[in-house]
């Protein structure tokens, strides 16, 4: 496994550059959106064509599970690759420095390696099975907070799904109330990876995909962390609603989160 980490790390640096070149250059004809409030550019599905081709070479007997529809790999491997070319696509094409690619790798359905890398500090969140879970070449782990009031929460805001509403407001409301604040970064990847090196004590949001969360969901456990999903289970990779926090705040996030009525 340790072994596929270098090649895979190079390729995502590699295709990273080209997303930070790209940043600021596509114009608003070459913007499709794909569903509501959902866009997606040329940047996007290059990026996407790049990681596919590289991840290929890597492990030629995977199969992948990607947003951009590249390569349609529905036949069930033994290892797939599971890929956001561009998570944080609104960011970037309104020029905001917050997005990032984000890979994982899974045998027999079970994540075994995940790597984010936020692309304009140069920041790669990488971990494997048993490996423990590291930003570029430093060891991290999620905080040791005790407790919500000394806590800093990560969301993502609806945006096409709006059933919910009166209850993640209600939730919002108790998590404003009771802690040092709510960020709202617009990558679901990077909120993850985040809480994996203990710049945010938990995070929540509904109505992901897969790719949003599979490698990020990933770091945060190697990185010592628990990810559920709302009601407290683990269909967290496509049951489209995750839960991240440290060991101790766990629990009262998931109350929180029964309290509030997202749990159904
Ligand atoms: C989005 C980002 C965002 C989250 C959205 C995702 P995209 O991914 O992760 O933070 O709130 O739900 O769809 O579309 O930029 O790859
Ligand atoms: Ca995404
Ligand atoms: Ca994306």
């Amino acid at each position: 496994m340790q072994q596929l980490i270098a090649p895979t790390s190079e390729l995502i640096r590699t295709v990273g550059q080209f997303l930070g070149k790209e940043l600021g250059k596509v114009n608003q004809t070459e913007i499709e959106t794909k569903a509501l409030n959902s866009l997606v550019s040329y940047v996007d599905k290059a990026a996407e064509q790049q990681l596919v081709e590289g991840c290929s070479q890597i492990l030629p007997e995977a199969g992948f599970i990607t947003e951009e529809d590249t390569i349609i790999d529905s036949a069930e491997k033994e290892w797939r690759w599971i890929i956001d070319p561009l998570d944080g696509t609104t960011n970037f094409l309104h020029q905001l420095p917050f997005f990032s690619i984000s890979v994982a790798l899974q045998h027999h359905q079970k994540t075994v390696m995940g790597f984010v890398y936020e692309v304009n500090q140069d920041e790669l969140f990488y971990a494997w099975k048993g490996g423990g879970a590291w930003l570029n070449e430093k060891a991290i782990q999620v905080t040791p907070t005790l407790s919500m009031a000394d806590s800093l929460i990560a969301t993502g805001f609806p945006y096409y799904d709006f059933d919910k509403t009166t209850a993640y407001l209600k939730m919002l409301e108790q998590v404003m109330k009771g802690t040092r604040g709510v960020r709202r970064l617009g990558s679901a990847a990077l909120d993850l990876a985040y809480t994996a090196c203990g710049r945010f004590d938990a995070y929540f949001e509904y109505s992901l995909a897969p790719w949003d969360v599979a490698a990020g969901a990933f770091l945060v456990q190697e990185a010592g962390g628990i990810v559920t999903d709302f009601e407290g289970e683990t269909d967290y990779i496509f049951g489209r609603s995750i839960m991240a926090s440290n060991p101790h705040l766990a629990e009262r996030m998931l109350s929180l989160l029964k309290e509030s009525g997202l749990d159904v």
